[in-house]
């Protein structure tokens, strides 16, 4: 595996997969001190309740530690420059998780930093929620080939990662998007390089109904994202006629699944009562990021404690 994980694209579907089984084997239990000795640092530019308590729990669980550090603490790139934040974290803990505004303060901190650095969410990618995403839809449907995602709303940071590891694994990917708010032709043009490879077709549609047609995943998330909070009026009008409900989950297969990454916002890009649908497993969807956590540290966080030689 590489050093750094700030992509999606920064791992093959070979390792996708071994993720994928290893998560189901921590979820079973087992392997307490696996990380004994390890820290962890969390430097969070944004507000967290799942990514940063998983991660913290992985830690626990396999026996190392953690550190939060929020934004007012370090004052990331205002107090210090962001490349001498790495340089001095890197000498004291072994691994570092970021959550950043911006993706280029990522690639300074893993430029930075011997120690690896992961991604915990930037206006790029939410690579680890798609992990996790993948551990869902596995464990729900046991399996990634012949399956379809439906993705309703913004272009986003948690799309981005979505239809890139689904093409990394041969699902296809259908999307729905207002104009403007679709996923980048960067990222499509990633997506469609791994799609070559494991066989996954990407469509656009027109529309949420179209685009949810023989689905088995539906998938989406808010219309706002952290940080686009001034936004948030002229969004809820372009993306008007994109909300999903009981009404659009029935116009896909009868096994459908909803899924969102979490935190939700009933009567903007689902109805309300959406998350406690028979249909939806936003909260087993959750509870897998702990188990993929484990499963992602226990490959990239070195095999010698800082410190132990
Ligand atoms: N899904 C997710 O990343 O949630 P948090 O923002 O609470 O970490
Ligand atoms: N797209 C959302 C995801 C939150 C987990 C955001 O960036 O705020």
């Amino acid at each position: 595996m590489k050093k750094d994980l700030l992509s999606v694209s920064d791992l093959s579907r070979n390792e996708v997969e071994q993720l994928v089984e290893q998560a189901l084997q921590m979820k079973k239990g087992g392997t307490p001190s696996l990380l004994s000795g390890r820290t962890l640092a969390l430097l969070f530019e944004k507000p967290s309740l799942r990514t940063r308590v998983s991660f913290q729990m992985a830690m626990h669980q396999l026996g190392g530690h953690s550190i939060y550090l929020s934004p007012d603490e370090v004052g990331l790139g205002k107090r210090e420059p962001v490349a001498d934040v790495a340089r001095v974290l890197s000498r004291y803990v072994d691994g570092i998780t970021a959550r950043t505004f911006s993706h280029e303060t990522l690639r300074i901190l893993a430029d930075h930093s011997p120690a690896p650095v992961i991604n915990a969410l930037s206006d790029q990618e939410h690579p680890c929620q798609a992990l996790a995403d993948l551990l869902t839809i596995y464990e729900k449907k046991g399996r990634f080939s012949g399956l379809t995602v439906a993705y309703i709303g913004d272009g986003n940071n948690v799309a981005n990662s979505l239809l890139l590891s689904a093409c990394l694994v041969g699902i296809d990917f259908c999307l729905a998007s207002p104009p403007g708010y679709d996923v980048k032709e960067q990222v499509l043009n990633q997506g469609r390089q791994f799609a070559a490879f494991s066989g996954s077709r990407i469509r656009l549609a027109g529309n949420p109904n179209e685009a949810v047609k023989d689905a088995d995943v539906i998938y989406t998330d808010v219309w706002s994202s952290m940080g686009q909070e001034t936004e948030a009026e002229k969004r809820r009008l372009a993306f008007s006629g994109y909300q999903v409900d009981g009404e659009l989950l029935s116009r896909a297969k009868r096994d459908v699944l909803f899924m969102h990454p979490l935190p939700a916002h009933p009567g903007e890009e689902i109805s309300p009562g959406l998350l406690d649908d028979p249909r939806s497993v936003v909260f087993d969807q959750a509870e897998n990021r702990l188990h993929m956590q484990k499963a992602l540290l226990a490959r990239i966080l070195p095999s010698n404690p800082k410190g132990s030689d």
